[in-house]
């Protein structure tokens, strides 16, 4: 039987969300129908209301989610009724050459649930990531469910879903931070904060945090910065220079997402360093370097997807390291809002003020 349940819509361009009622259907061959415990507030989730990533609008909001698995379909193997689970953006498809050749964060095939998700009046909904979790209740394709530790709270497992898990690995699985290394992060919102604690984890001897804003700078300390530069009173190329022997970091992460930042990061390596880009640009943006600088430096520009993470190996790891005491995962909670409250927490994450705002359910 299809169910009705409250959850956070954005109707039209601009337009701000509204609380409604959907149609969530059983769930098919191959799909699970969670409750959703947690969800936390993301830029990408306002870029959908701004129509900035595509016009398939009504979207369904949300997409940094834990729950519970309420019901599976036919053929789920990977999940059943009562998991506690951590959601991810695609199921992979395991047949792809990608994923034959043990590289499924790069799967040529991914997929989300087959059914759609309805407006009382059978208007389809396109849920944001493929989740759509600012709502009591989601379908999504079982291979997006990942169980963990029931242990952990949901508003700090959820975070794993996007932001925190992007730049946790952004230093260690595509930076591949190691014990003793020095790594710059430019940028230490909740994606380059999380870059910081990963960097912490993965045993990096130095890390600068930079950021245009001395709150962030603090934060970034908390989280494991043994340095920090605010990037608009102090020139952070040299700073981090400086703070290396005059080298530059053997890796530094971009978490802003703008082409001064990019080259910045950029020059900000050692020789043979590895830069890592996580911050996302957008398409009119360019950024020109000398040829013989790129050459001439040597090691690697990468680009980090979703922090190349293979959410089966990485979500239990790092809940798991949680509950140890070994990650603070809770600093990236700033506050708990209620389902109704999205619309203010946009409008604090514009000003800066949070690192997440999460609704809990
Ligand atoms: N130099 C340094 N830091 C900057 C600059 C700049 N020129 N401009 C902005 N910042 C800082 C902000 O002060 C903030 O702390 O970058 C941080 C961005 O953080 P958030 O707004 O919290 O964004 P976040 O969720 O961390 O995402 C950052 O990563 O995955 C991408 O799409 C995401 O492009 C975005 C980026
Ligand atoms: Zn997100
Ligand atoms: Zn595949």
């Amino acid at each position: 039987m299809a169910q009705q349940v409250k959850a956070v819509i954005a109707r039209a361009k601009g337009a701000p969300v509204e609380v409604t009622t959907i149609v969530v259907p059983d769930p098919g061959p191959g799909e699970a129908v969670v409750r959703i415990q947690a969800c936390g507030v993301c830029h990408t989730d306002l870029h959908y209301r701004e129509g900035g990533i595509n016009d398939e609008f009504p979207f369904l909001l949300g997409h940094e989610a834990a729950g519970v698995v309420e019901s599976v379909g036919e053929g789920v193997t990977e999940v059943a009724p009562g998991d506690f689970v951590i959601l991810n953006w695609r199921a992979v498809c395991g047949q792809c050459r990608a994923c034959r050749r043990g590289r499924p964060q790069y799967c040529f095939d991914t997929h989300n649930a087959r059914q759609k998700m309805t407006l009382l009046d059978g208007t389809e909904l396109s849920p944001a990531l493929g989740i759509g979790a600012f709502a009591e209740k989601t379908l999504v394709a079982a291979g997006q469910c990942t169980k963990v530790n029931p242990a952990a709270e949901p508003a700090v497992a959820g975070l794993l879903g996007c932001g925190v898990m992007a730049g946790i690995g952004a230093a260690i699985n595509t930076g591949g931070v190691g014990r003793g290394d020095s790594v710059a992060v430019i940028g230490c919102g909740g994606v380059g904060g999380a870059a910081v604690l990963g960097s912490r984890l993965a045993g990096a001897a130095r890390i600068i945090a930079v950021d245009i804003d001395d709150r962030k700078l603090e934060t970034a300390r908390t989280l494991g910065a043994t340095h920090t530069v605010n990037s608009r009173t102090t020139d952070p190329v040299e700073a981090i220079r400086e703070l290396t022997g005059g080298h530059g970091a053997d890796v530094v992460v971009e978490a802003v997402g703008r082409p001064e930042t990019y080259r910045q990061a950029f020059y900000a390596r050692d020789l043979a360093g590895t830069v890592v880009l996580v911050g996302v640009p957008t398409p009119e943006m360019t950024l020109e370097l000398p040829l013989l600088d790129v050459f001439g430096r040597g090691g690697a520009l990468k680009s980090s997807w979703y922090g190349d993470c293979l959410p089966s190996r990485d979500f239990p790891m790092l809940i798991d390291l949680y509950l140890q005491g070994r990650l603070d995962l809770r600093a990236f909670v700033t506050e708990t809002i209620e389902l109704d409250a999205v619309e203010q927490a946009f409008a604090r994450m514009h000003q800066g003020d949070v690192l997440r705002s999460v609704v809990v359910l």
